[in-house]
């Protein structure tokens, strides 16, 4: 059964290791995958108050025109405002990351060639691939209303963050 989430306060990196082992166990209880990506979302977005958090997942295109464009990220969990629900690979932060299959940090999303806006107030943006058998499955998508919002912190636990999610359930 779940529990209320214990808010941290303190340093970015206190904040993480209070939020990191709680998310893990949340996960740890619960084979279904959406169920968890959800639950990710959720816990990030009451630690941090960041403006949006969600995941986008790879999935077949809906237009099937071109073979190199096959797939496409498709919108998932998230918290926050809504957002674009398709992304192609080499577009914007997300499908960047995806073509990349790097984390990429962005201080100023408007410095960013080629960034999706989905929400006028995001002006940073952090985002973490998931690998899976050496292939890009999906992607975790943070923005903030700050600049300069996301560092090597966030890096080093949202990829951990992500690590604990079983996309085989
Ligand atoms: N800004 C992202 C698009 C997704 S939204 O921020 C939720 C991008 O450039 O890929």
């Amino acid at each position: 059964m779940a529990e209320d989430l214990l808010i941290a306060k303190g340093s970015k990196e206190e904040q993480y290791q209070s939020l990191v082992p709680q998310i893990k166990a949340l996960i740890e209880g619960e084979p279904d995958l959406i169920a968890n990506l959800a639950n990710v979302t959720g816990a990030l977005k009451e630690q941090f108050g960041w403006l949006w958090v969600g995941f986008y997942l790879v999935k077949p295109s809906y237009a099937k025109a071109l073979e190199s464009e096959k797939d496409e990220l498709v919108l998932g969990p998230f918290q926050g405002p809504i957002a674009c629900t398709r992304i192609k690979k080499g577009k914007g932060v997300c499908g960047t990351s995806w073509a990349k299959a790097e984390t990429l940090i962005v201080p100023d999303v408007e410095k960013f060639p080629g960034h999706i806006a989905c929400s006028s107030l995001s002006k940073s943006e952090i985002v973490v691939p998931i690998i899976h058998n050496d292939e890009v499955i999906a992607v975790l998508d943070v923005d903030s209303t700050e600049f300069n919002d996301f560092d090597e912190t966030d890096k080093v636990y949202l990829e951990q963050i992500v690590s604990f999610l079983n996309f085989n359930s």
